[in-house]
């Protein structure tokens, strides 16, 4: 424990789900976490708080260049630099087939799932420069290997953030920035459920070589090491965390 004493660490989409879970374990760990969501995250600051550590919340729309670039500021401003970005803000889908898909319902999963974590990593770039371990976790999806049939926006949508993390780690290795991406199995979250029943996480656990059903706690795991000194060295990779449901 402790891996992240006084680093900063920007969470976006951390009211709920995973983000919740990332935002508390890298509390825990003892960096100051900053949390962007346009749901109201005050909820999560004060469990991170009443354990012991260190949170704030901003309400933040991933895909609102102005919202962005004020938490930037604010954020920036107030500690000088940004260590850690985790981009994870994003919408989970069901099944649509490919003649009942339209051009909007692509463009909104393009636009908050790979727009938000562009502009989110665009505005706090100038910010990261200034960390002397920066680091961007992008979260993915193991949705992207299995190619669901129906979930085209999605899948798209997430490749697209594993295009992005890979030209990054290139980019900004001179900086001293790593970028990685985590892609999570399937797990039990608000996002979820809105799609899936009990049976459906069942089903996928069947699936995997370790049969325990993930939890956010299993990425935010994962995403606290990738974050840390030992992971200095790691960068432009695709982590997959799903109890080996998918082998690469
Ligand atoms: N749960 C899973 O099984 C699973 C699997 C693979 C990938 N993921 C990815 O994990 C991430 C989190 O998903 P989750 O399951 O926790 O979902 P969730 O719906 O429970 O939580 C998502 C959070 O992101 C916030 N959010 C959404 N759009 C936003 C925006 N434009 N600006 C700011 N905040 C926004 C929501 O308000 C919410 O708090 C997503 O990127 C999702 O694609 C989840």
């Amino acid at each position: 424990m402790n891996k992240l004493t006084d680093r900063v660490a920007v969470v976006t989409g951390g009211a709920s789900g995973m983000g919740e879970a990332i935002a508390q374990r890298l509390a825990a760990e003892g960096a100051g976490v900053e949390i962007l969501d346009r749901q109201d995250a005050s909820a999560v600051v004060a469990a991170i708080t009443a354990a012991g550590g260190r949170a704030r919340a901003h309400l933040c729309d991933t895909t609102n260049e102005e919202q962005l670039a004020a938490a930037a500021q604010a954020i920036g401003e107030r500690h000088q630099r940004v260590d850690i970005l985790v981009n994870n803000a994003g919408i989970l889908s069901g099944r649509t087939p490919l003649l009942e898909l339209t051009r909007a319902e692509v463009e909104r999963f393009m636009q908050v799932n790979f727009m938000g974590y562009f502009l989110t990593t665009q505005k706090f770039y100038p910010w990261l420069r200034h960390s002397a371990a920066g680091r961007i976790i992008n979260v993915a999806s193991r949705t992207y290997f299995l190619a669901n049939p129906g979930q085209l926006p999605y899948v798209a949508s997430k490749g697209a953030v594993m295009g992005m993390t890979r030209v990054l780690a290139k980019e900004l290795g001179p900086d001293h920035i790593t970028v990685n991406a985590v892609a999570p199995g399937m797990i039990a979250t608000p996002g979820t459920r809105e799609h899936s029943d009990e049976a459906a996480f069942d089903r996928v656990m069947q699936n995997q070589a370790i049969k325990k059903r993930g939890e956010p706690r299993h990425l935010a795991g994962l995403i606290a090491w990738l974050a840390s000194d030992d992971a200095e060295l790691v960068t432009g990779q695709m982590w997959l965390c799903d109890g080996g449901g998918y082998l690469l």
